[in-house]
C-alpha cells in the first residue's frame, strides 16, 4: 500500500507577494504610562484601503529594497521592521534569513497610518509562505505583538479593538462601507514623541482606564457613518497638534469641504476624514490638495483585509 507523504515543507517557490493595509484608529483612548514604558490602550483601528506591498524572493543574503514616492524616507537596512520581521521568523525556525524584501511603498511614511507596522506582517507572511513554514495564525500573530503594538493588526485587517497596549485584538463587526480621505503632511511624527507630548500635557490630570465606546461599536456594527463622526476619538491629537500646529488648517480645510468629521490619524501626522459618499470623497480630497495644507490627499474605504498574498 502507498504511505501517504509525509508533510514536509514546501518547495520554494520564485516570489511570494504580500499586500496589507494601512488602519486608521476611529478611536485612541490612552491611559497611563505603564511600567514597560508603554500606554495601557483602547483602541479600535480600522483598516483602509490604501496598501503597501511586500515581496519575499530567496537571496544569497538578507536585502531589503523599497520603491514608491516616498522611498528615500524608509530605512533600507536591518533596522526596518520589515527585516526585524523576517530574522524573527527565521530565527524561530533556525533558519537564516536569507531573503531578498522589496517593499512597494503607498502608505504614508511616519504618518500614524501604521506603515511600518503593515510591512513588518506583510514581510512575515511573505517569508512564510516562502519559507513553506505554513506557520499557523495565532503563532504568527504572536510573533507580530514581539515586533510592534500595531503590527497584529495590520496582519489581521477588518475592524478590532486592541486592549493592552493595542496587541490584545478582538474582531469587531463593520456593517457597511466607511468613505474616507487622508492628508498626508509634509515629514513625520515620532510615535514616541506623540506619546511623551501627550503625557507632558496630561501631567496634572487624573487619567482614566481607557474603554471602547459602546456609541462607537453601535455605528461600527450599523455602518452609519454619521453616528460614526459624533464618536470618533484620539487622545494622541492634542499632543500631535502641539508638535505641529499646522495640522489645525489641514483639520478645518476638510470639514468646510463638507467631511462629516475630521481627526488626526493615530499619532499622525496624516490628518483623516471621514465623509458621507464617494462624491464627498472626490470633493473632500480635491480641496485639500487644492488649499496647500497638506501634501497629497488620497480618497478611499473601509474596512480592508489583512495581509493577503497575492
Ligand atoms: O509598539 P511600538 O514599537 O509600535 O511602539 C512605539 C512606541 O510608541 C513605544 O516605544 C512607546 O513609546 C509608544 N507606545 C506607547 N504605548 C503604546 C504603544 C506605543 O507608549 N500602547
Amino acid at each position: 500500500m502507498t504511505q501517504p507523504a509525509a508533510a514536509t515543507p514546501a518547495e520554494p517557490t520564485g516570489t511570494i507577494t504580500v499586500r496589507v493595509p494601512a488602519k486608521v484608529n476611529v478611536q485612541l483612548s490612552v491611559g497611563g504610562l505603564r511600567p514597560d514604558g508603554f500606554h495601557s490602550l483602547a483602541n479600535v483601528f480600522l483598516a483602509v484601503g490604501l496598501y503597501d506591498s511586500v515581496s519575499a524572493t530567496r537571496a544569497e543574503e538578507p536585502r531589503l529594497t523599497v520603491s514608491g514616492p516616498d522611498a528615500a524616507l524608509v530605512p533600507q537596512d536591518r533596522t526596518n521592521l520589515a527585516a526585524r520581521a523576517a530574522e524573527l521568523l527565521a530565527e524561530r525556525h533556525g533558519l537564516a534569513p536569507e531573503v531578498h524584501l522589496h517593499i512597494a511603498k503607498d502608505i504614508p511614511v511616519a504618518g500614524g497610518m501604521a506603515g511600518g507596522s503593515a510591512d513588518a506582517a506583510g514581510a512575515l507572511l511573505a517569508c512564510d509562505r516562502l519559507w513553506g513554514l505554513n506557520t499557523p495564525r495565532e503563532e504568527l500573530l504572536g510573533l507580530c505583538a514581539e515586533l510592534g503594538s500595531d503590527v497584529p493588526f495590520s496582519f489581521a485587517g477588518g475592524a478590532a479593538l486592541g486592549e493592552g497596549r493595542g496587541e490584545v485584538l478582538t474582531p469587531l463587526e463593520v456593517g457597511g462601507t466607511f468613505h474616507w480621505v487622508f492628508a498626508a503632511a509634509d515629514g513625520g511624527l515620532s510615535t514616541p514623541d506623540v506619546y511623551r507630548e501627550c503625557d507632558r500635557l496630561r501631567a496634572d490630570d487624573d487619567v482614566p482606564e481607557p474603554v471602547a465606546s459602546e456609541a462607537l461599536l453601535a455605528a461600527l456594527r450599523a455602518g452609519d457613518a454619521q453616528a460614526l463622526a459624533g464618536a470618533l476619538r484620539n487622545d494622541l491629537q492634542p499632543a500631535a497638534l502641539s508638535l505641529r500646529p499646522s495640522l489645525a488648517e489641514t483639520l478645518n480645510t476638510g470639514l468646510a469641504a463638507g467631511a462629516l468629521a475630521a481627526l488626526v490619524s493615530g499619532s499622525g501626522p496624516t490628518c483623516a476624514f471621514l465623509v458621507a459618499d464617494a462624491d464627498s470623497a472626490a470633493r473632500t480630497a480635491h480641496n485639500l490638495t487644492a488649499s496647500g495644507t497638506c501634501r497629497a490627499a488620497r480618497a478611499t474605504t473601509s474596512p480592508a483585509p489583512g495581509a493577503t498574498v497575492v
